[in-house]
């Protein structure tokens, strides 16, 4: 699926500055507080037993931290961490190559685990519960599998789709962990952070600018310091203020609630061209120029859905009145509404 993408969904894609920006210990790691304690509790007791961390999955949309905590947490069992991409997996091979070189302990992130080819998802089974991995040999009838023994390892597993995960691998993971929307004290907090390791002079008022129009994510959160900070570079005097940040996003049309142009597209379609709806996800992706609709509904659409300006239904999508209002329009007479 090679299509253009809409500006906007740049501000997901991970850039080459985040890595220095991420915590490397749990204890630095700001927000998702309810997973922290829990994770603080495996991680002391893994240790005090001697054995490796359970496996792990991370859900939640893009942007959230999956693959920092991922890497915090292989810090804290003082292991590496291999990474990798589900859709890079093509054949059993790969992954059987992956797993056999994996050290004693060693982490194995898999981003994007829904993605996984259904053979290689079924080699993992026996490799995430026994350690075991099974290896053909050979064609046709002289074929044979050797099952070969895997040193103890943790799987840790990301995904924004918790509902595409086959109940047999989600079953394997000792631990579940839904990863939330951060408020905006605790962006704010990553803000200060962020500008504290990058050596940026920000006034408390500017990184409570910059955190109230991260849609609470920390991705678009240290994106947006690094807009202001260029800004405040060239317009001002290098300091972030309130002024800078609020004339800075302007300038890059992120709004008050911090929708960019996508979200506003997709807002107008909804109401307008589809009278609030309920439509298809596909339906819209193509009014929109979207491909096949994955990207609104791991980008788009869990934001609008969390500030209450869209409904997902049994139907299709709906405009809420709150997305009417934002619009400053009016709701279409419908069902929902009438
Ligand atoms: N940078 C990105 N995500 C972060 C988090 N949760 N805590 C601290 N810094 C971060």
């Amino acid at each position: 699926m090679d299509h253009e993408r809409h500006p906007d969904l740049d501000a997901f894609q991970p850039d080459e500055g985040e890595y220095s920006l991420r915590p490397k210990r749990l204890g630095e790691y700001i927000g998702q507080e309810k997973i922290k304690a829990r994770l603080e509790i495996a991680l002391q007791a893994a240790k005090k037993r001697g054995e490796v961390l359970d496996h792990v999955l991370l859900f939640g949309p893009p942007g959230l931290g999956k693959t920092t905590l991922a890497h915090v947490l292989a810090n804290e069992m003082g292991a590496p961490c291999k990474v990798i991409q589900a859709p890079a997996l093509e054949k059993k091979g790969d992954i059987a190559a992956i797993l056999t070189n994996l050290e004693e302990g060693e982490f194995l992130f898999i981003d994007e685990i829904h993605r996984l080819p259904a053979a290689i998802e079924e080699l993992l089974y026996a490799a995430m519960e026994d350690r075991k991995l099974d290896i053909l040999i050979g064609q046709g009838p002289s074929a044979q599998t050797l099952k070969v023994d895997l040193r103890p390892f943790t799987l840790v597993g990301a995904t924004t789709r918790a509902g595409l995960i086959s109940k047999p691998l989600h079953d394997r993971f000792g631990m579940v962990h839904r990863l939330d929307y951060y408020s905006r004290p605790e962006l704010a907090v990553i803000a200060d952070r962020s500008a504290h390791v990058l050596k940026i002079e920000m006034a408390a008022a500017g990184g409570e600018a910059i955190a109230r129009r991260s849609r609470g994510t920390p991705r678009i959160c240290n994106r947006l310091l690094r807009r202001c900070r260029d800004y405040a570079e060239v317009k001002g005097q290098g300091i972030i203020t309130a002024e800078i940040a609020d004339a800075c996003l302007k300038l890059h049309e992120v709004d008050d609630l911090g929708l960019d142009g996508l979200d506003r597209d997709y807002l107008e379609a909804l109401c307008g061209k589809f009278k609030g709806g309920p439509v298809g996800v596909r339906t819209l992706a193509a009014a929109l120029g979207e491909g096949d609709g994955g990207a609104l509904e791991d980008l788009v659409e869990p934001y609008l859905m969390q500030i209450g300006f869209l409904d997902r239904t049994q139907q299709g999508r709906r405009a809420t009145e709150a997305a009417y209002s934002y619009l400053g329009l009016k709701p279409s007479p419908g069902p929902l509404f009438g």
